[in-house]
């Protein structure tokens, strides 16, 4: 038998479990929608001072441009020993490579989940509403990428690092292989929509740090901090739409989608050592060897640096912890005590 993935022969699971919460779900999705043309940064973007040349955003070559402590070396005695210059010219490569990485995210990631949606090929949100919340995130995503591309430019002329190209992130590298694993495409779509749902789970956290450092280059926060505030609306866009998802899927597709839901917290948890790596070597840092591989021993994943919690209550909501499998997929990622 061939399950496919999609409104025409998605599964017609007797929908009594959950169905409060899937209504619930739904009608949230369709108040969102309707708040899009309120609460988008887009559509505000207009009237949104982001106004690179004023004097309150204009470039300080005295501030850092990135937070030491997200620094996967930030206490290695090698990086604490370097010239202040060197070590500021790794914190912009820290900048730039958090931006590439969110555009990896926004358009690697989410963007081909909301593709799926809009074509109608994700079981639960293949009706008018979920289509059009999925088109209304692409476009946010979309003017996501705008405003860190414009961040990478400014920061890379400012500070000499215009040449400076990243190897691929892990996140994608990992998330790709996984589905490569599947023959069926209705699994390949399930972990694609699994990254997305995690990624916008983590995706605020991610943004908050930044978002909030009133130390760092002010251009730099107030983009985050942008960024930031559709992507609290997205949180939980994603939550309530894997809510409409999971609840259509055959036993099957849902014994598969707890399977690999615990697989990209993981992923977020890698230090990207060989984008480091790249960086430090680009900017002559002379331990870089030592530095990338004493990380490699300590830090290569560390889940002690990011809060999965939003991803547990959301299996726990859909029932993905109700199976001995359930747990025990959770469990092997070290995601269950
Ligand atoms: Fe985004
Ligand atoms: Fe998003």
């Amino acid at each position: 038998m061939t399950l496919v993935i999609g409104s025409q022969k998605s599964t017609t699971k007797p929908f009594i479990p959950g169905t409060q919460e899937i209504s619930h779900s739904r009608q949230l999705l369709n108040k969102m929608t309707q708040n899009w043309s309120r609460r988008a940064k887009v559509v505000q973007a207009k009237n949104h001072n982001l106004d690179f040349n004023s004097p309150e955003l204009a470039f300080n070559p005295a501030r850092d441009d990135f937070r030491i402590d997200l620094l996967p070396f930030k206490d290695h005695p090698a990086f604490l020993e370097a010239p202040l210059k060197m070590q500021q010219q790794i914190l912009s490569c820290g900048w730039i490579a958090y931006n590439e990485k969110t555009v990896d995210i926004e358009s690697k990631v989410v963007s081909p989940a909301c593709n799926h949606i809009i074509y109608q090929e994700v079981p639960g949100v293949d009706d008018g509403v979920g289509r059009e919340i999925a088109s209304d995130t692409l476009v946010d995503e979309a003017y996501h990428i705008l405003l860190v591309m414009q961040a990478c430019r400014i920061t890379r002329e400012q500070r000499g690092l215009e040449s400076l190209k990243l190897p691929n992130f892990n996140l994608v590298k990992q998330m790709t292989l996984e589905q490569a694993k599947y023959s069926e495409r209705w699994q390949k779509i399930l972990v694609q929509i699994a990254t997305a749902t995690v990624s916008e789970v983590f995706i605020s956290d991610y943004l908050n740090l930044l978002a909030k450092d009133t130390n760092i280059q002010p251009m730099n926060r107030l983009i985050v901090d942008t960024h930031r505030q559709d992507e609290m609306a997205h949180h939980s866009i994603f939550i309530n739409l894997a809510q409409c998802i999971y609840t259509k899927l055959s036993p099957i597709q849902q014994e598969f989608f707890a399977d690999v839901l615990p697989l990209p917290v993981r992923w977020f948890a890698n230090s990207e050592l060989e984008v480091w790596q790249t960086m430090l070597e680009y900017v002559g840092f002379s331990k870089t060897r030592e530095v990338i591989a004493d990380c490699a021993v300590t830090d290569e994943v560390n889940l002690t640096r990011i809060d999965y919690s939003g991803v547990i209550s959301l299996a726990e909501e859909l029932g993905a912890l109700n199976s001995q499998r359930g747990i025990d997929s959770f469990a092997r990622q070290g995601l269950l005590k």
